[in-house]
């Protein structure tokens, strides 16, 4: 761009203009390079976070951020790839059941993963609760098992989509992470750059998503899912509860042993709804089956005869993992202290908090203030109630696991500051919400 001043753009966007594929082209290849100060990136972020960007300028900014780094390539795996992302959340166990039930029904999951921060968890911290887990595959290595396995776990790698890293830097000290174009191409830049042919989405909605509203989170779906088809992939989003925590457990280990629960035909119902509801799409769009009756039955299934949990056995044994916690839960990182807490009085449960029990599982250790952080993989917390039952005084509600009776008595505090026992009864949260596609636009579901 010759004879320009960046802050000529910034002027654009703050004016509400639009900006070229040209000027976004040059805006992102000078943030990578250094050329553009990261005080003029921070500008136009705030520019952008009050003025907006159309579907175009959204699609064109993700197109950069994604091909900012190392682009996956994924063509020596057979078959159709599935790739699947939640927005983020707390008790949000939904990836690691899903690969192995869907893997055995046949998909293809190569899954690259994050870690958690905040009030939200990560799948490879989750993973890494395992002994011997290596989430550090080399490219090679983790080809070579989803084609034996049908699946695999690794961390994203630093070189992937470099320009978000510095992007999601900056919005996060200038207060300008929850916008929609900003967190879609954030997203859909490193899922893009990932390399799978169908990506299915998880977009939460609620006090522990990035979108509070429900509006905004099937706002946002529908930005990521343009963005997605925009670039030829078949791109699926549900949007999904995180009012209340997804599933009971909160903290690594201890979600490592309710993703066993669900694939041993237990766990929570609400977290194996989201599984199987994300399970059906995926067989469905890899073409395994043509209708969702039918891929649910397929699940089902898999999870019933046992070969699902069979193929999580031998994913976590490609990986280095020694899958003996399956049926030893003890031989996870365990914490020295239990402590039970019990409902104050009886009513009903009208609200849990998922941020406030997030957070609270972040002060026992389980997660991080900052990316610096080391966590505990032992800690955490699991409940033993969702929005709507009911309680007596002195029934227990949750279980605390931490490192000091101190820190077990605070995160006591907390849980009961967080879930509210009161008088009126209320109706449990509806789990999946909407469903947005491109072939049937927005499709919202009634409670049931
Ligand atoms: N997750 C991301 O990767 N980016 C965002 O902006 C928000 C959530
Ligand atoms: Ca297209």
């Amino acid at each position: 761009m010759v004879n320009r001043n960046f802050a000529e753009l910034i002027q654009q966007k703050k004016s509400a203009g639009e900006l070229s594929e040209e000027d976004i082209s040059w805006w992102i290849d000078g943030l990578v390079s250094g050329s553009i100060p990261d005080y003029q990136t921070s500008a136009m972020l705030m520019a952008i976070y009050f003025k907006g960007m159309n579907a175009h300028e959204t699609s064109w900014l993700t197109h950069c951020v994604s091909t900012s780094g190392d682009v996956i390539d994924l063509s020596s795996l057979k078959g159709v790839k599935c790739d699947k992302h939640s927005s983020g959340g707390v008790a949000d166990t939904v990836s690691i059941p899903l690969i192995a039930i869907a893997a055995s029904c046949g998909a293809v999951m190569p899954k690259m993963s994050g870690r958690g921060l905040g009030h939200s968890g990560g799948t490879i911290d989750k993973l890494e609760s395992i002994p011997g887990f290596d989430v550090n595959l080399t490219p090679l290595a983790f080809m070579e098992i989803v084609n034996r396995l049908g699946g695999a776990i690794m961390a994203q790698t630093g070189d992937v989509a470099v320009a978000d890293k510095k992007l999601y830097a900056l919005r996060d000290v200038t207060a300008t992470v929850d916008s929609v174009p900003l967190i879609a191409s954030s997203i859909m830049g490193k899922k893009l750059a990932s390399g799978a042919d169908v990506i299915v989405l998880d977009v939460k909605w609620g006090s522990g998503a990035f979108m509070t509203g429900k509006a905004e989170a099937i706002e946002l779906a529908k930005t990521m899912v343009g963005i997605g088809e925009d670039n030829d992939k078949t791109t699926v989003a549900y949007v999904t509860d995180m009012n209340e925590p997804l599933g009971n457990a909160v903290g690594n280990a201890l979600e490592i042993v309710e993703a066993v629960q669900i694939l041993k035909g237990g766990g929570p119902a609400k977290l194996l709804d989201v599984i199987l509801t994300l399970c059906d799409e995926i067989l469905m769009q890899s073409g395994i089956v043509q209708k969702r009756e039918d891929a649910r039955t397929m699940a089902l299934n898999a999870i019933a005869s046992g070969n699902a949990l069979q193929r999580f056995a031998d994913i976590v044994r490609a990986q280095r993992g020694d899958p003996a916690f399956i049926d030893r839960p003890e031989v996870l990182p365990q914490a020295a202290v239990r402590l039970p807490v019990y409902a104050p009085r009886s009513g009903f449960v009208t609200s849990i908090d998922a941020r406030g029990i997030g957070l609270a599982a972040m002060h026992l250790g389980a997660g991080r203030r900052t990316k610096e952080d080391a966590i505990d993989l032992a800690v955490g917390l699991v409940l033993d109630v969702k929005t709507g039952d009911t309680v007596s005084a002195g029934h227990q509600i949750a279980t605390v696991y931490a490192r000091t009776d101190d820190d077990a008595r605070t995160c006591e505090q907390e849980i009961l500051g967080t879930i509210v026992v009161g008088e009126a009864s209320v109706a449990p949260w509806q789990t999946v919400v909407a469903k947005i596609s491109r072939a049937d636009g927005v499709v919202t579901y009634e409670h049931s």
